[in-house]
């Protein structure tokens, strides 16, 4: 179901993509119904005629799931669920909580995707006793609960919603420790963001020599990954991290329980932003990533943009992209071209705003050595008699405090 304020053509491409949703956690899509409406009913979304027609093709279709391509109120999904009985009724928001379920790894990414959960369920949990009693499910562990028991699961959720709140609070306390650290020794960060399956495992693989999980699906990586970026040139330590991808309509629970990975965006020096330059909705996905970063408040932060995928994109196309996109840099992460522009065009945005200097430091200021590690980009290094003998980039407002040391 879409709303009135998309295309035909968005309405079908998302419509694809939550078909391509339903595939990534397991379902097959049997029927696609689509409706144009200005404003949603408030009891059921779309009107009640629209609900029979989804009903009937169900039954035909012998459906087990009927998802609704929108987010759902609670009381929207238990009206449907009356109209549209015996069938599950989800929203967009509960498939793709569902994926990441799926997905999760880490500790961390598992009582991220487990809290979500619990934030989705707990105001629907009326719902669904409702909904088991009125089908006549009963047995053992399915009966009506009536309003106590009801009661009592809304008090355990809350009670494991807040230890989970609080067990995720201290891990983001160790990773922000970790940043500190890596910020500390100067490390540089980069952090990888895109729309779902733009190829951002594929390229951390083919930068970094890593090995991290590639797949043709929806949010197959879930868990952020950090690696090692190695520069020819400079010694500056590059550290560069996957994150979840991204969509569009991405629930708002989801952004809110994966805000301590997502903070690793939000922490970088450098946001790779990696597109699929071979998708019909290429522009869409960017504005949606956009949307995020900006959510995240990290859209502020130096971004190259990759269009990655170009082995798939003939040279009109080529052309009219870098008419589009003057800046990006065309890659394929998966024939392993454009490598070398990639990194030209990081190690200039580290460059950016830096001043080249050639100091000769006395061994008894080694305290100045390091902060020119932690600071600026070391070109070369040797040792001599009088001192060490450097050559580096280092910010400008910086440069002063190394005058004393300038080499003749
Ligand atoms: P999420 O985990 O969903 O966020 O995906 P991702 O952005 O990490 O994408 P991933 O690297 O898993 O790649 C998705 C699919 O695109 C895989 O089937 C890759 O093999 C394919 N792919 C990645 N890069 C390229 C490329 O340059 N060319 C082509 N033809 N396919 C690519």
């Amino acid at each position: 179901m879409q709303l009135g304020s998309e295309s035909e053509w968005e309405a079908e491409q998302s419509l694809n993509e939550l078909g391509q949703l339903v595939q990534t956690a397991g379902a097959e899509v049997v029927g696609c119904i689509m409706q144009r409406i200005e404003k949603p009913n408030v009891r059921t979304f779309v009107g009640s005629g629209k609900a029979e027609r989804v009903m009937q093709l169900a039954r035909a279709e012998h459906a087990d799931l009927v998802i609704f391509d929108v987010d759902l109120s609670p009381s929207q999904q238990r009206n449907l669920e009356g109209i549209i009985s015996k069938v599950k009724i989800i929203d967009r928001t509960g498939i793709i909580i569902d994926i990441f379920a799926q997905h999760a790894h880490s500790a961390e990414g598992k009582l991220q995707v487990e809290l979500a959960q619990l934030n989705y369920l707990l105001p629907r949990l009326r719902g669904m006793w409702q909904h088991l009693e009125r089908q006549g499910v009963g047995g053992v562990g399915l009966r009506g609960p009536g309003e106590t028991q009801l009661e009592t699961d809304k008090r355990l959720m809350r009670k494991r919603i807040q230890r989970l709140n609080k067990e995720l609070e201290e891990l983001k306390q160790n990773r922000s420790t970790q940043r500190k650290q890596r910020k500390r020794q100067g490390i540089y960060s980069i952090a990888l963001v895109g729309y779902t399956n733009a190829g951002k495992s594929t390229l951390l693989n083919a930068l970094t020599g890593a090995d991290v999980l590639v797949e043709d699906k929806l949010f197959a990586t879930l868990d952020s990954t950090s690696r090692k970026l190695n520069m020819d040139h400079h010694r500056k330590e590059v550290v560069i991290s996957d994150t979840v991808g991204f969509i569009k309509k991405l629930p708002h629970q989801l952004v809110a329980a994966f805000r301590s990975t997502l903070d690793e965006v939000k922490m970088a020096d450098l946001l790779l932003h990696i597109v699929d330059a071979s998708h019909p909705q290429l522009e869409g996905q960017i504005k949606a990533v956009e949307d995020v970063l900006e959510e995240l408040e990290a859209d502020q932060k130096p971004q190259i943009l990759i269009l990655n995928k170009i082995d798939l994109v003939d040279s009109t196309d080529r052309t009219r992209l870098r008419k589009l996109y003057p800046d990006a840099v065309q890659v394929s992460a998966g024939e392993g071209i454009g490598f070398d522009k990639v990194r030209d065009a990081i190690d200039k945005q580290m460059r950016k705003g830096m001043v080249r200097l050639h100091v000769l430091i006395p061994y008894t200021r080694g305290e100045l050595i390091q902060k020119l590690y932690s600071l600026g980009l070391i070109i070369s290094e040797d040792h001599t008699a009088e001192g060490t003998d450097i050559v580096a980039d280092v910010p400008e407002e910086n440069s002063s405090e190394f005058s004393s040391y300038v080499a003749s």
